[in-house]
């Protein structure tokens, strides 16, 4: 358990500060003008940036970033203590003194510094553009035209690399459905397909996109992607592998204002795909329950129309559309699709978690809501609670 702490909350709380050490230098570059816009976000102007895969893999390595970490604030503080006691003459010694710690603080870091190869990771300047909401919610309506057409022959139908023009190029296309699309940022995956790919030779290895095509296209077909491997991934491995956010879509409540999904976070969600003439289950004090329909129909409760969120969740299920009508999703607390419920399953049960958590750390809670009380379901939203996701996509929180 020695290297609990780094594996579970200490790490998130690693990769969270990095991230917005990260985008914070960002924002200020951006408002310096050393980050103008590219491709509509504000490009990353370094060839690096930090390798938070490394971190999530090595507790060792991330022990030693989170101690530099905090040794530099630590440095910061007495540094900038130094400087304002600098100012009253008598405070002088206590000035001598905090110079003293400020720079032991910054020598120890230097001393501790982590090595530069597990330390950074190639960037570009995409690297930290996040997938536009409007691009994510009608990626499913036109990705898989713009797959077939311009990217089917290499990556093959089901995206293994195995199209019938895999073998032409220097290297063989890689396949999407293991880890490398989570392994990726989004913005990473939007440069490659914008711009193409070379070797070490320089040789290409995958043509750019058409110019003609606009960014919303490319942004389309990352959101496809992503989504369609997942679905693969549900299909072939029965669950999820690597976790996935719930596709966005506008949600009504009883008469209410439209509002997004994300606006209903912090509660358990159940999305149930409601076929047009099927009636809606029944309420679960449990969880709230929105149904999605990709029709207009008399409904209370929360319901979602969309064609677009109808497929998207076909998607992730890896179904085709017309057999989504019944299947049921729980999302947990931060919006993660957890467990699915096909329409001829049996009652809820934790067989049906598809997404395990992965702060794997606490094996000993779930083998507690096991052997407790309470019927599938609770058992089920126990271990959904007992295992969080941590959300990192290419090595950056969600
Ligand atoms: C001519 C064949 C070919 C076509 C067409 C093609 N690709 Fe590729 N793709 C490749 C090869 C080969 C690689 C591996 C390149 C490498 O690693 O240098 C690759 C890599 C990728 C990757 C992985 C990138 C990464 O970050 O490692 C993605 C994503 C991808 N392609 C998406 C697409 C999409 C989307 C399209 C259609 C717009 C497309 N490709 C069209 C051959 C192709």
């Amino acid at each position: 358990m020695e290297n609990g702490w780094w594996r579970g909350s200490g790490l998130d709380a690693l990769l969270a500060s990095i991230t917005q050490l990260e985008q914070g230098l960002l924002r200020v570059l951006h408002a310096l003008g050393l980050a103008p816009l590219v491709h509509g976000q504000p490009a990353w102007p370094f060839d690096m940036r930090v390798s938070a895969a490394m971190l999530t893999l090595d507790a060792a390595h991330a022990r030693q970033v989170g101690t530099v970490l905090l040794l530099l604030a630590f440095a910061a503080l007495a540094l900038l203590l130094a400087a304002l006691l600098r100012w009253p003459l008598r405070a002088r010694r206590a000035a001598a003194l905090m110079l003293g710690l400020g720079a032991t603080g910054l020598g120890s870091a230097a001393w501790q510094w982590p090595s530069p190869v597990l330390l950074w990771a190639p960037a570009m300047p995409t690297s930290f553009h996040r997938l536009p909401e409007a691009a994510a919610a009608s990626a499913p309506l036109h990705g898989a035209g713009l797959y077939a057409r311009h990217c089917l022959a290499c990556h093959g139908e089901n995206g293994d690399g195995d199209g019938p023009r895999a073998a032409e190029g220097p290297r063989w296309p890689p396949t999407f459905n293991r880890s490398l699309l989570w392994r990726r940022s989004d913005g990473e995956l939007f440069w490659h397909i914008r711009h193409g790919m070379r070797d070490a030779q320089g040789r290409s290895t995958m043509p750019a996109l058409p110019g003609e095509l606009p960014d919303e296209a490319v942004w389309q077909l990352v959101g496809w992607l992503q989504l369609h491997a997942a679905g693969q991934q549900l299909a072939r491995a029965g669950e999820w592998q690597l976790p996935l956010s719930a596709p966005p879509m506008s949600v009504q409540c009883d008469g209410g204002p439209l509002r997004p999904l994300t606006a209903l976070r912090g509660q358990r969600l159940r999305v149930v795909a409601l076929g047009p003439r099927q009636p809606a289950p029944r309420e679960d004090p449990r969880f709230q329950t929105v149904l999605l329909s990709p029709v207009a129909r008399a409904q209370e409760g929360c319901l979602a129309v969309s064609e677009a969120a109808w497929q998207a969740y076909a998607l992730a299920a890896g179904v085709p559309s017309q057999a989504l009508a019944g299947t049921e999703f729980l999302l947990d607390r931060g919006g993660w699709l957890r467990a699915r419920r096909r329409p001829d399953d049996a009652p809820w049960s934790d067989a049906m978690l598809v997404c395990r958590g992965n702060g794997s750390d606490r094996p000993a809670q779930a083998l507690r809501v096991a052997a407790s009380e309470g019927d599938g379901l609770d058992q089920l939203l126990a271990r959904m609670d007992a295992e969080p996701v941590r959300p990192v996509r290419g090595g950056r929180l969600h």
